[in-house]
């Protein structure tokens, strides 16, 4: 397979996002109305491939799934967005996760609550079947950690007999604070921190994080560090650190899966050899015109902006 072909597989949640769109955020025990309602596909991985389909690059997607309208629903998407879904795992017994989001453009807020713990995750053993010759690059979000790990060791396995040039780039995503998470940080070529782990260790700013964290990732990785309307940076071997300022869109509307757009852009721009400040700024261009509108169809629309 020739190399500009090859896919980038994210690897992590998919679920359905119930959204609602309010002009202020509920009080607790309250009934009030939404200004609109809408079903999404989401999760941190089936939203980056959303993206990555959306500004034209080939993705793929590994996540568990169980049969039932909801799949249904999330399979259509998928299919709609002509993301590779041949390695979903379809599993027997438990619930296709799902989420009530609430989406606040007044205040640019976007609140979670999320239903993911009843699904069996995609194992080590389910990831030796893919064919990993159909891509370039694959990324996780960090979720069952310790499987993730064996995946990753796989993958450093199927790289270890290829030249340089064909081998695929590995990046992880450490964005929810939970401990074994972090064993994650020595496993990625490119690693992203979120702020919510960032504050979490103390830190507060994103170039505080790097500076503090980058001792957990391995000798020559890029770790990266996005800070909501402040932009973002990241650090790599040669130890500068590299900012790119927010591109705010000209109305807040819709910031739920803005990190994901980062990711995408981010992953994209280095995958095709461009550099870190490029992927930075392009990463951030992407994500600021996301929060401009709601969900990501207006990603095609401007990608050429
Ligand atoms: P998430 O909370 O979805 O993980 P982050 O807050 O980490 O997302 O933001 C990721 C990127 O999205 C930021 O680096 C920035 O470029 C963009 N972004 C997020 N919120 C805003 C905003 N309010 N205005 C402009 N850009 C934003
Ligand atoms: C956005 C998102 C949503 C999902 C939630 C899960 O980043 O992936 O689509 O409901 O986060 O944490």
């Amino acid at each position: 397979m020739e190399e500009q072909e090859k896919k980038i597989l994210c690897v992590g949640l998919v679920c359905l996002d119930i959204i609602n769109v309010v002009d202020k955020y509920p009080e607790e025990d309250t009934d009030s109305r939404c200004l609109s309602q809408r079903w999404q596909r989401g999760g941190n991985a089936s939203n980056s491939c959303t993206v990555l389909s959306l500004l034209g690059a080939p993705s793929a997607f590994m996540g568990a799934l169980c049969g039932g309208p909801v799949a249904d629903f999330i399979m259509a998407d998928f299919s709609r967005r002509a993301v590779d879904v041949s390695a979903v795992v379809w599993q027997e017994e438990g619930q296709t996760p799902s989420a009530c989001c609430v989406v606040c453009p007044s205040s640019g807020s976007r609140t979670v609550v999320l239903f993911d713990t009843n699904l069996p995750e995609v194992t080590a053993e389910d990831f030796s079947k893919v064919d990993l010759c159909q891509f370039k690059w694959i990324h996780f979000e960090g979720r069952n950690a310790e499987d993730q790990v064996k995946m990753i060791q796989q993958v450093g396995l199927h790289n270890s007999s290829l030249p340089q040039k064909q081998r695929i780039t590995v990046s992880v995503e450490v964005e929810k604070i939970r401990e074994p998470l972090y064993q994650l940080f020595p496993h990625g070529d490119v690693v992203f921190v979120s702020k919510d782990v960032a504050r979490h260790f103390g830190f507060l700013s994103a170039e505080a994080a790097l500076r503090g964290l980058y001792g957990r990732v391995r000798q020559g990785a890029v770790l990266i560090c996005a800070w909501g309307e402040k932009g973002a940076d990241a650090l790599g071997p040669d130890g500068s650190v590299v900012h790119s300022d927010a591109f705010p869109p000209e109305t807040l509307v819709d910031t739920l899966g803005a990190g994901d757009t980062f990711n995408s852009g981010v992953i994209l721009t280095l995958s095709n050899g461009g550099g870190l400040q490029d992927a930075l700024t392009f990463g951030c261009r992407v994500a600021g015109r996301k929060c401009g509108f709601h969900g990501y169809d207006g990603i095609a629309e401007n990608s050429a902006n």
